[in-house]
């Protein structure tokens, strides 16, 4: 193994940094040349890429973004966009990519896989945490942490003006984020896209708590592909209970700022374990941590089996709630 790639795609997460820095050093410890790739596939379609040495990722552990850009390419789901990108890993002679990324981008790996080119590991990295084969992926702790202080600093003026707030959380189609921030801060209220739920049932418990003790109310709900969705529940418990509240929608706060300790410990574990299975031979398999492991996984499983939410912990919140 010589020569090898890396790029991150799709939406940035913070720890992207932290993980091209591993891939970059063990890289190199292992004698092999490591190409940064900018802007993700597409990028790799326009052979944008350049050698990187120790110094080109000093100082860029604890931040957040990716140094070496990213993009979400309809291009590269063309089969001309991807045989544009094998003829470019043919000409840079690469005997090895690594894709930082989630579910997307590892589709996108899978065919190109499909079409020629097997030498390629995934390392998960998405704070919609929504990518099997990994208990987590990089970026979701600090995403996570993001929204906990705001819903702890939405709760300061929920208590002082006694009023309900609906708080929308990124995670697309999933509700990662959603279950973990609304358990640590108390929420009283979850709704995600995997526990289907009328807003008739949660008028009856949110009235039902009014009507017993409580005077403010915290709601967070996850986006679930529709950005806005807060908005519309809203709206409709106003229109069913007269309920007044408000809304704060979180957004793209969460995709930035410095990566916590923890997936900063993620991303160098999995940056070092993309480039040891690679030098070892393995390819088309996800690196992710399994029960405080490193495991590999075939990549395709990485974006077609769905990643369950832990419905227990859902039930937990509710009955803390309570
Ligand atoms: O996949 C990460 C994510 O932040 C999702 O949570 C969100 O729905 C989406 O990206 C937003 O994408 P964009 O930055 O392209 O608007």
């Amino acid at each position: 193994m010589k020569r090898i790639g890396v790029l991150t795609s799709g939406g940035d997460a913070p720890g992207m940094n932290a993980c091209i820095r591993a891939v970059v050093r063990v890289g190199l410890s292992y004698g092999v040349e490591v190409m940064g790739i900018r802007h993700g596939l597409i990028g790799l379609m326009n052979g944008e890429m350049d050698p990187m040495d120790r110094g080109s990722v000093s100082n860029i552990i604890h931040l957040g973004g990716t140094m070496l850009h990213t993009g979400r390419s309809p291009e590269f789901r063309t089969k001309e966009g991807r045989k544009q990108a094998l003829k470019v890993l043919e000409q840079t002679s690469l005997d090895g990519l690594i894709l930082i990324g989630g579910e997307g981008t590892f589709r996108g790996g899978s065919a190109l896989m499909d079409e020629g080119y097997p030498h390629i590991l995934g390392v998960p990295a998405t704070i919609d945490n929504d990518v099997s084969g990994t208990d987590y992926s990089i970026g979701f702790d600090t995403a996570v942490n993001t929204a906990l202080e705001a819903i702890d600093r939405i709760r300061d003026t929920a208590l002082s003006l006694e009023r309900i707030f609906f708080v929308e959380v990124m995670g697309r189609k999933s509700g990662f984020i959603a279950l973990e921030s609304g358990v640590a801060g108390g929420a009283d209220e979850l709704v995600v896209p995997e526990v289907p739920e009328s807003v008739d049932e949660i008028c009856e418990r949110l009235e039902a708590s009014f009507k017993r003790v409580k005077r403010n109310a915290i709601v967070v709900i996850s986006e679930g592909n529709r950005p806005g969705e807060a908005f519309r529940i809203a709206r409709k418990v106003k229109e069913r209970s007269g309920i007044d509240s408000r809304v704060v929608i979180l957004g793209h706060v969460q995709r930035g700022g410095s990566p916590t300790a923890r997936d900063r410990v993620l991303a160098s574990r999995l940056g070092a374990g993309a480039v040891e299975a690679l030098v070892h031979g393995r390819e088309g398999e996800l690196v992710g941590e399994v029960r405080g492991d490193v495991e590999l996984t075939p990549l395709r499983e990485a974006w077609s089996r769905k990643k369950e939410l832990n419905i227990a912990l859902a039930d937990l919140l509710e009955t803390l709630s309570k």
